[in-house]
């Protein structure tokens, strides 16, 4: 029997729709939610992301302006715009696409958004709450990955999750969400002896490598809920994940597809933050 496939698109079309419901009531309320990004220089990739993103703002009611300045923009200059969005009363979240050009520290960029403001959630006072339990905004890949198994009733207590990645935007936040809906978390990477060994006994399997087929259906327990994060190019320019998603949904009770799971449900997540943070100057 073949797994159930977990469609972000589907479940990022409701979601979205009912995000459009709360920005509804907030405009009746007099507060319009506003996403302010910066998208420093033309790489493709970034550039169709933000797309993505402004895409998603229309969907649901949220206000969306984008910067776009040259990638000869000082760090001081970048600095600048952001301090001008966070003491913008109209603009409720920011995002600054990454990565930068490498004459731009990174961490200090994320270190000058104001926490209240960063819908990403890659602030370490935001990675601080997420440690904590604490209330904070959450990376919008790892939330969305928790949202997709609710979605489904999937039980993740007391279940044995594998994380395959470390990246600080997606692995390491994966399980640490995991983590505190009680699964019990393995983290794999690079320098991990015996893979499979691990993969193998994971009730829910995330893959976030970056390398295409990476994991297949050797690679897992029959029964286990696949998770792929990955977003590949393939030799003939076509987006792949991680998994082996033909041989892997015979085997697997449930997985995501790539394109069409995890990546819409992150901008989904994204809007959600925002909508979250413009409630917040009701209270
Ligand atoms: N670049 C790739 N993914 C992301 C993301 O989720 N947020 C930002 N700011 N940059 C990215």
């Amino acid at each position: 029997m073949g797994a159930e496939v977990i469609s972000g698109k589907e479940l990022a079309q409701a979601t979205r729709q009912s995000l459009k419901e709360r920005t509804e009531e907030l405009v009746s309320q007099g507060i319009t939610p506003g996403l302010g990004v910066i998208l420093v220089g033309n790489d493709p990739a970034s550039a169709s992301y933000v797309r993505g993103k402004e895409k998603a703002c229309l969907e649901t009611g949220i206000h969306s302006e984008v910067d776009r300045p040259d990638e000869s923009i000082t760090e001081e200059e970048l600095l600048g715009k952001i301090d001008t969005l966070n003491n913008r009363e109209d603009i409720h979240g920011i995002l600054v696409q990454l990565p930068l050009p490498s004459h731009i520290d990174e961490q200090k960029v994320i270190m000058a958004i104001d926490p209240s403001k960063d819908v990403d959630g890659f602030h370490p006072y935001n990675t601080g709450k997420m440690l904590t339990g604490d209330d904070g905004f959450l990376p919008c890949t790892p939330f969305g990955i928790i949202h997709m198994l609710k979605s489904r009733n999937i039980p993740i207590e007391g279940r044995h999750a594998v994380v395959v990645g470390r990246s600080n935007i997606v692995g390491k936040p994966a399980g640490m969400l995991l983590l505190k809906e009680n699964a019990t978390v393995t983290f794999c990477h690079s320098r991990t002896k015996d893979m499979r060994s691990h993969t193998k006994q994971a009730d829910i399997l995330i893959a976030a490598v970056g390398k295409e087929k990476f994991i297949s259906a050797d690679d897992i327990k029959a029964g286990a809920v696949v998770v792929d994060v990955g977003v590949n190019r393939t030799s003939d320019g076509k987006l792949a994940g991680d998994v082996d998603f033909e041989s892997v949904k015979e085997k697997a009770s449930f997985i995501t597809p790539v394109p069409g799971g995890v990546g819409p449900m992150t901008i989904t997540m994204l809007m959600y933050n925002t909508v979250i943070s413009a409630e917040k100057r009701l209270h």
